[in-house]
C-alpha cells in the first residue's frame, strides 16, 4: 500500500514582532522570567494592519506551490483550518483559492473546498480528511492543500494576552510523501467542555487554569485510545513528539505526562521510582487528597531525574524552538512544533528517515487527537528549503504603545481611514479591502 502523508510544508508568520519580556512584561507589572521561563515565551507573531487569516494562508500556500512547481491543476482539494472565520458561509477556503488563483492564471475549478472547526485540532482534522480522501481513492493522482492559519488574539487584560500569536502554515498532502508518512492508527480523548470557547464573539471566554487540566486530561485518554489500537509505546520509539502548543510550559507539563505512561510496564518505571525512592503508582488512601498528593511527589522527583530531563531535551525541546518566538497560532500550532523538531534534527546533522514521531494534537472544546508519522527520505530537502528564520528576522518590532493599536486595528476598533500600517509589503497578498485582495 502507497503511503500518504505531508509532501511539503510553508509557514507564513505574522510580520509584527512583540517582545514579551522587555516590552510586555514592564507594562503588565510582570517579572519578564514569568513569560520567559513560566510561560516559555519570548516574543510573538503579530499580523500587520493588511494581513489576516486570508492573506497569510494564501501566502504561505503560495510559497508552498511555487517552490514545489505545484499548479492549481494538481491540487483536487483545498482545506482551511481556522477558528479565526469572518465569515458564516463562504469558506476560507474559497478566499484564499481566490487570491493564488490571481497569480497562477488557472482555475481550482474542480477542486473540493471547506473548511474546518474545531479549535486547534481543526488542522490535524483536515490533515486526516485529506489522507482519508487519498486513501479513499477519490483524489485521482492529485494532493491536498491543507491550511492552518489563524489570528489568536485574547481581549486586553486577559490571562491568555502572553499567549497570544498569528500565522499560517500550508502543507502538501500526497501520495508517496517527501516528508513524513502518516499511521492510520490514530487515539482520541474527547468531552464536550466549555473552559475555552468564542460563541459569537471576537475573543474567547477562556477558564485558562481549568483549560491546562482539560488539555492534560484529553489527552491522557488519547494516548490511551491510541496504545489500544497502536500497541504499548516505550520512551525510546520515537525521534520527537510534537504537542499543540498554545505555548511551551503547557508542553512541559504535557511531556511529562506523556513520559508518565510511557514508561508504564516497561522496566523504566520501577528503574526510576528505585532511583526516587517513591511509587509510582501509590495504594489507594483513606483521603484523596493524601493520595493526589503522593502522585504529585512521585511525577515531581520523577521530572528532576537525569533520565527524564535527557529524554526531555532530546525528543520534546526542540519541538519548541519556533514557539517561543511566535505565541499560539492555534490550527497551525502542532504543525510548528512538528516543522521546528525536524529543523532541529536537520541542524544537527542527525540522520532521520525512517524514525517516527508521536504527534499529539489538541482542540479547546474538547479533543486530543495522537497519531504516529514515519519520517521519509525526502525530509532534508524539504526542511533545507524552509526558511522560516528569514521570515522570522525579518519582523518588525513594535512598542507597547503600537501593539495597543494593532490589537485595536485587528478589532475593528479602530475606522478603516485612520488604519496604518507598520511595514511595507512586498511581493505578497494583502487585504486590502473585501473583495479586493491582491499581490502588489
Ligand atoms: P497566568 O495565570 O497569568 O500565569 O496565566 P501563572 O501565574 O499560572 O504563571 C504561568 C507559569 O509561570 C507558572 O508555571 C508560574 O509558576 C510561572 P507553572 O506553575 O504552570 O509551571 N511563573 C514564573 N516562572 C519564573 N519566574 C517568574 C514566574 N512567575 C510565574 N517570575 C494561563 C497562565 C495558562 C492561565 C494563561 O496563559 C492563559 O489563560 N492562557 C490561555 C489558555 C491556554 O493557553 N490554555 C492552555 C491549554 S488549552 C489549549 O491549549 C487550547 C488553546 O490553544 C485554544 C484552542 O484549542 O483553540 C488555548
Amino acid at each position: 500500500m502507497v503511503g500518504v502523508g505531508i509532501d511539503a510544508i510553508e509557514i507564513h508568520t505574522g510580520k509584527l514582532c512583540l517582545d514579551l519580556g522587555e516590552t510586555f512584561a514592564p507594562e503588565m507589572g510582570d517579572d519578564p522570567d514569568k513569560y520567559r521561563k513560566g510561560l516559555g515565551l519570548y516574543t510573538s507573531s503579530f499580523p500587520d494592519s493588511y494581513e489576516d487569516i486570508v492573506t497569510m494562508g494564501a501566502n504561505a500556500a503560495h510559497r508552498l506551490m511555487k517552490r514545489t512547481g505545484r499548479t492549481p491543476a494538481d491540487i483536487g482539494r483545498i482545506d482551511v483550518a481556522t477558528e479565526s472565520a469572518f465569515d458564516n458561509s463562504k469558506p476560507v477556503s474559497t478566499y484564499i483559492a481566490g487570491c493564488l488563483e490571481q497569480v497562477f492564471e488557472t482555475t481550482f475549478h474542480h477542486a473540493n473546498k471547506g473548511e474546518r472547526k474545531f479549535a486547534c485540532i481543526a488542522g490535524t482534522q483536515s490533515l486526516d480528511d485529506a489522507y482519508n480522501w487519498i486513501r479513499a481513492g477519490r483524489h485521482r493522482g492529485r494532493s491536498a492543500l491543507v491550511i492552518a492559519t489563524d489570528t489568536a488574539l485574547y481581549a486586553r487584560g486577559d490571562a491568555g494576552e502572553a499567549t497570544q500569536g498569528a500565522g499560517a502554515v500550508a502543507m502538501l498532502i500526497s501520495e508517496d510523501p517527501s516528508l513524513v508518512e502518516l499511521s492510520p492508527e490514530q487515539g482520541y480523548g474527547s468531552a464536550d467542555e466549555t473552559d475555552f470557547l468564542k460563541p459569537n464573539q471576537q475573543f474567547p471566554s477562556v477558564d485558562g487554569k481549568r483549560s491546562v487540566q482539560v488539555y492534560l486530561s484529553r489527552m491522557r485518554e488519547a494516548l490511551q485510545d491510541y496504545e489500544s489500537v497502536a500497541g504499548d509505546t516505550h520512551p525510546d520509539d520515537f525521534a520527537f513528539i510534537p504537542f499543540h502548543t498554545p505555548f511551551p510550559g503547557m508542553v512541559r507539563k504535557a511531556g511529562l505526562l506523556g513520559y508518565r505512561h510511557v514508561i508504564r510496564d516497561t522496566g523504566v518505571e520501577e528503574e526510576l521510582a528505585a532511583e526516587i525512592g517513591r511509587q509510582p503508582r501509590p495504594e489507594a488512601f483513606d483521603d484523596d487528597q493524601t493520595y493526589l498528593d503522593a502522585v504529585s511527589e512521585y511525577t515531581d522527583a520523577l521530572k528532576e531525574t537525569t533520565r527524564y530531563q535527557e529524554w526531555y531535551e532530546q525528543v520534546i525541546e526542540p519541538t519548541l524552538n519556533i514557539s517561543r518566538y511566535v505565541g499560539n497560532w492555534y490550527t497551525g500550532s502542532v504543525h510548528v512544533a512538528r516543522a521546528s523538531a525536524l529543523k532541529h534534527a536537520l541542524e544537527q546533522d542527525r540522520e532521520l528517515t525512517g524514525d517516527r514521531l508521536l504527534v499529539a494534537s489538541y482542540g479547546s472544546g474538547a479533543q486530543a487527537e495522537i497519531h504516529t508519522e514515519t519520517v521519509q527520505d525526502g525530509w532534508k530537502e524539504e526542511i533545507a528549503a524552509f526558511d522560516i528564520d528569514e521570515h522570522l528576522d525579518a519582523r518588525h518590532d513594535i512598542t507597547f504603545e503600537e501593539y495597543e493599536r494593532i490589537h485595536d486595528i485587528h478589532n475593528h476598533d479602530i475606522k478603516s481611514e485612520d488604519v496604518e500600517e507598520f511595514t511595507t509589503p512586498s511581493d505578497e497578498f494583502v487585504f486590502d479591502g473585501w473583495g479586493r485582495m491582491g499581490e502588489r
